[in-house]
């Protein structure tokens, strides 16, 4: 069956499904040139996982006394625009010394799987933000971008099928378990280094998973801070309402590896799920789950 975009180029390269095209050259300069510093600050997710919130998130966190909330750089730009992804930026520029030039702290988005950066690189002392999502809400999340990506050539996708490929792992950066459990694992051994975040936690508690963050990233709100309302201020700011809702964010441009900056913005909701899976697909999804994550993360995803 023609899988259109969502397969199209996909090889597994060393344990992960990514596009032979891009991701894994990427990859390799990655592992192989890339010189991080301890100030670095890379936010690592699956796709679909958050990574538009988060790369907002972080930049109107880290930079909060640079700017006036408003004329916020993200009022007029998108998220992407403000965040070089890595393994994108070093395969582009062909070299690292785009990456190089950055000032720091610089500040990083990866898919890459924590497994797969080399131990150099993660003894050097960046710290990794990860955010990782209910795989139900993701698989409806992805099939929905794949048909967006769709070439107009090319046959749409069925859910059915969408649903298969990613139960097999096969989907842009899985086995999805696989990724999330390399972080897992990494934010236990190094949690100085490597934070754990929970989409639907994010939703739920935003302040209280702002507060977090800003002092994993050694920022944490001053009092006064707190008062002022300045952590409010950042969370609107980077709200799915207020985000979807820019001029920047609805044209029809491509800040992202011919991503148009609409299709990073679509419910940004927990729960879609429920209005597209079948009780059968939830019931195979949820014993993959418990399966692949030895019951981890199970009762935030009302796993069954
Ligand atoms: P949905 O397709 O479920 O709506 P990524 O940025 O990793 O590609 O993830 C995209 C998902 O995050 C989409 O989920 C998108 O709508 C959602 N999203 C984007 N911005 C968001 C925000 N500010 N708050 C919450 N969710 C957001």
């Amino acid at each position: 069956r023609d899988t259109g975009w969502w397969l199209s180029n996909l090889c597994q390269y060393q344990g992960f499904w990514l596009s032979s095209s891009h991701a894994i050259l990427g990859l390799m300069l990655v592992q192989d040139h890339f010189m991080s510093k301890p100030t670095d600050i890379i936010l690592a997710t699956s796709p679909k996982c958050g990574t538009t919130w988060l790369r907002a998130l972080i930049f109107a966190t880290i930079n909060r006394t640079s700017y006036d909330f408003a004329t916020h750089p993200l009022l007029t730009n998108n998220p992407q625009a403000l965040v070089p992804f890595l393994e994108g930026h070093i395969r582009v520029n062909d070299s690292t010394s785009f990456l190089e030039s950055l000032p720091s702290p610089r500040f990083l988005s990866t898919h890459i799987p924590y497994s797969l950066f080399p131990d150099s690189m993660k003894t050097s002392g960046p710290k990794f933000v990860y955010v990782c999502r209910n795989p139900k809400d993701v698989l409806v999340s992805k099939w929905k971008f794949a048909e967006k990506m769709r070439p107009k050539e090319m046959p749409p996708l069925s859910l059915q099928d969408a649903f298969e490929l990613f139960c097999n792992g096969v989907s842009h950066y899985g086995p999805f378990w696989d990724h999330v459990l390399s972080y897992w694992k990494a934010s236990l051994e190094t949690p100085e280094t490597v934070l754990f975040l929970i989409y639907e936690d994010m939703k739920r508690e935003p302040l209280v998973q702002v507060k977090r963050l800003a002092e994993f990233l050694g920022k944490p709100f001053s009092p006064e801070e707190e008062r002022e309302g300045v952590v409010q201020e950042i969370v609107r700011l980077c709200s799915f309402k207020n985000l979807s809702t820019l001029e920047v964010n609805k044209s029809i441009i491509s800040t992202e590896y011919f991503v148009q900056n609409p299709y990073f913005f679509r419910k940004g909701e927990v729960g879609d799920w429920e209005n597209h899976l079948t009780p059968e697909m939830v019931a195979r999804l949820d014993q993959i789950t418990k399966e692949k994550l030895e019951g981890i993360l199970c009762d935030k995803w009302k796993v069954r």
